[in-house]
Parts: C-alpha cells; structure tokens; sequence
C-alpha cells in the first residue's frame, strides 16, 4: 500500500500531537511534532542570552546555523524525543517560559525558513504524521490528508492547565487561559505563514468529543485515503 502525508494543524492545546502520535504509531508512520521544533529554537535563544526580557532577533539569525534540532526515536515511549545540539530537551521545551516565548521566535522567517526545509526532507518518504500550524498549507500543500483541530479557548487551558499540573509546574488557570489565547493571536496574525485553515482540510472541533471517538474518526478518514492510492 503506497504510504500518504497526514498534516494535523489547529490552534494551541487542541491535543493535536496525542492524536497524531496515536495515528502514527497504529499506521507504522512517522511521526514529527513541529511545534517542538520551534519551542527548541526558542529555548536556544533561551539559554544563549538572546531572549531574556526581550528577543534578541539579529543576533538569533544570525547563530541560526548552530541550531541542530532533531527527534530520537524512543522505544519505550514509542515517539523521537527532542535534541537540541545533542541534548535530550523534550521536557524543558513544554515549559510556560517557553510557551510565553516561542510565538514571537515562530515568527521570524528565516527561522521558519530552517525548520520548513528540514521538515520538507523528513517526509520525503511519505509515511508521514506530522502536526503544527502551517503543515497543511505551507510544508506539505500537496499532502493527501489534512486535519484542522480547534476547540474552544476555556476547554483547551483546561486540558493544558491539568497536564501541567500533572508534570508539577507551578501555574494558574488564568495564566495558562492567557498563554492559549495570545498564542493563537499571535501565531494567527503573523505575516509569515499565519495560522489558517487550509481549504481541503477537514475540521475537527472537539470541544465535546472524547479522545476515542476523535481517533476512530481520524483514522477512518486516513485508511480511506490510504486505500484510495
Ligand atoms: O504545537 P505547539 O503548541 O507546541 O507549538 C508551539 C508554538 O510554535 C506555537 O505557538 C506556534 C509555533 N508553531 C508554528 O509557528 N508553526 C508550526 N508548524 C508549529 C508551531
């Protein structure tokens, strides 16, 4: 069976990379969590002085080539885990600090330009889960199967607010509401590769759906297209 491209894009903490590890791993694909990617230039900019208060911009571009951020394969968890520079980063990416940072390092386009490319090149093969903001419309226009999560801005800081908790970090509710929310204005007004709904993407609104019926409806859809190649 010839192997398809699943972009999975939406707003923040639709629990789009749960669903698309799922599908990934039931279909033997790869799966590619972008938004980590972005989260682990930001940390970069983080621990090298150049995003403190503000974002250093110039000088993060320019020390872009010393960036090497990719995703080792754990057997135990059953997803790549993320490396930046050769460090096992997966936790501190998930962090508010970098939360309440990445979009406006996301935001920079020669920085989307380095991370679209290496993207590109992972799903060369096909076989391929992969779940971010622009998957659909910017990385894979072509790709046989597009999702577009949202759900409303309450129920997600709820989600996301409960996992943190879950992982010991000190948060509020309110705090978490406004991560979500300026997140998604943000990511949705930039000039670069805005966050939108590509139009043959199928929408997934799961504010009242539980996490089963949500994966039997996507993998119906992608067995569908599967079958169709
Ligand atoms: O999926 P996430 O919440 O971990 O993503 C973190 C941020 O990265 C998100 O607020 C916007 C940015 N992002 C992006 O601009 N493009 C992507 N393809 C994925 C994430």
């Amino acid at each position: 069976m010839k192997k398809i491209i699943i972009a999975i894009d939406g707003y923040s903490s639709t629990g789009k990379s749960t669903i698309a590890k799922r599908l990934a791993k039931e279909l033997g694909y790869i799966y590619v969590d972008t938004g980590a990617m972005y989260r682990a230039v930001t940390l970069y900019a983080m621990n090298n002085d150049l995003y403190t208060d503000d974002l250093d911009r110039e000088g993060l571009i320019e020390r872009l080539d010393d960036v090497k951020v990719r995703f080792v394969f754990n057997d135990t968890l059953g997803y790549g885990e993320t490396y930046l520079n050769d460090v096992n980063v997966e936790e501190a990416i998930r962090s508010m600090d970098v939360s309440n940072r990445v979009s406006a390092v996301a935001a920079i386009s020669e920085v989307r330009k380095k991370l679209v490319k290496e993207q590109r090149a992972m799903g060369q093969e096909k076989g391929i889960v992969m779940d971010g903001r622009d998957v659909g419309t910017v990385v894979f226009p072509d790709a046989e199967l597009k999702l577009f999560m949202t759900a409303s801005p309450e129920i997600r800081a709820t989600r996301r607010y409960k996992e943190l908790l879950n992982k010991g970090q000190e948060v509020t509710f309110e705090e978490v509401l406004k991560n979500v929310t300026d997140r998604d204005y943000i990511d949705s007004h930039r000039k670069d590769s805005p966050l939108v709904r590509a139009k043959d993407a199928i929408v997934l609104d799961n504010s009242d759906m539980g996490k089963n019926e949500q994966f039997e409806r996507i993998y119906n859809h992608a067995m569908r297209m599967i079958e169709k190649q």
